[in-house]
């Protein structure tokens, strides 16, 4: 049987996964140490969706074990010696970085190397797909020309129509600590590919979401947003009216582009991970979206500053994965991605 070693397993990304390749045949290893309760306290930890795997899928494993563990990484890779690693595990949020630089860079930047050099030893023809992040263009993208509409920011530069590309510049902007240790990260993974000739790719996400997100203020924006429309919390805005754009993406997307990838493998590969243009949303469009289908009118205060290298407006460009995988496209709209969050989260809280 394939086994494929999933870091992060009991997040969004790393749960989706699991349950996708489980379906396809493959032994689950999951690795996750509920850091995120760590990171966000109750409200982000993620047993949960930990248990609900272990309910739900017969060849699921659960490894509790921190990424930081160089040795624990290096014996168990050489246990299972996976036919496919993904590696989901994170300090995710940028505001969260400032708080905890070593830890933040440590898990994002460290890990990710104790992970690269144990699949350099001993599985380095297994696809390595690493999740990264649009944070490493740090705020240069608030650099393009931008127009404003009435209820969002848009590019107003015709090179950008279709988002941004792979190409643009990752240097000589600011990233938040988080965004740096993403970029070590990015480039170890890029490095293992051309220096090593391991089949290795960065997806740069841009806003990843769906049901299974354990969304907390400081990271997963959709996920929260609907949970404060049901809990009839007061949100908070921070910064450029409201109107900042980010384009959405469903983790079960996410999950479809990694399997493509894995059945024809390149090395060294980085593409740009997001519901492109037709998926956007600002943040105030989000919210009436989520009361189209809770019925309930979110409530909202505004802070006229801004996060700390916060994008006004982001969305990918995805004609590289398109042009690399043209059997892959997105099937999840951001509105049914919305009702399934508001689905799920009606349930969990
Ligand atoms: N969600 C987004 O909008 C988004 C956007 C861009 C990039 N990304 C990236 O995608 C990846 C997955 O994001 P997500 O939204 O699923 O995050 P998540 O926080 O939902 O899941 C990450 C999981 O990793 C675990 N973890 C964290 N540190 C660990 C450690 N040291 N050892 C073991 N486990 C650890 C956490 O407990 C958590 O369950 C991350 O690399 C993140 O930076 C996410």
């Amino acid at each position: 049987m394939k086994s494929i070693l999933i870091t992060g397993s009991s997040g969004l990304v790393g749960s989706e996964v699991c349950l996708y390749f489980s379906n396809k045949g493959y032994k689950i290893h999951g690795l996750d140490n509920n850091q995120r309760a760590v990171f966000f306290g109750p409200s982000g930890d993620t047993r949960w969706n930990q248990k609900r795997l272990e309910q739900t899928i017969l060849t699921f494993e659960h490894h509790e074990l921190d990424i930081r563990d160089r040795l624990g990484v290096h014996e168990l890779v050489k246990l299972v010696k996976p036919n496919v690693i993904i590696h989901a595990a994170a300090q995710p949020s940028h505001d969260k970085a400032a708080q905890i630089p070593f830890d933040d860079f440590d898990i994002n930047a460290g890990g990710t190397l104790n992970l690269l050099e144990a699949a350099h030893q001993f599985c380095p023809e297994s696809p390595f797909i690493h999740m990264s992040t649009n944070k490493v263009y740090g705020d240069a993208p608030n650099l393009i020309a931008l127009k404003e509409l009435d209820t969002r920011w848009d590019y107003d530069d015709e090179k950008y129509a279709k988002g941004i590309p792979e190409t643009f510049t990752i240097d000589q902007s600011k990233h938040s600590l988080f965004g740096a240790s993403k970029v070590a990260a990015d480039i170890m993974v890029q490095e293992y590919g051309r220096y090593f000739g391991m089949p290795t790719v960065c997806l740069r996400g841009g806003c990843l979401t769906g049901p299974n997100h354990t969304g907390v203020e400081l990271h997963g924006f959709l996920s929260y947003l609907v949970k404060c429309n049901l809990e009839r919390k007061m949100y908070t805005v921070f910064g450029y009216k409201g109107k900042q754009v980010r384009d959405n993406i469903h983790s079960y997307d996410i999950a479809r582009f990694m399997d493509k990838f894995i059945q024809n493998p390149r090395v060294g590969e980085v593409y740009n991970l997001g519901g492109g243009k037709e998926n956007t949303c600002s943040v105030i469009e989000a919210f009436k979206i989520t009361e189209e289908f809770s019925g309930i009118p979110q409530s909202y205060e505004y802070i006229d500053k801004n996060r700390e290298g916060d994008h006004i407006c982001y969305y990918s460009n995805l004609n590289k994965m398109k042009l690399h995988y043209p059997c892959w496209d997105i099937t999840i709209s951001l509105k049914d991605t919305i009702k399934q969050i508001v689905e799920s989260w009606s349930v969990r809280l």
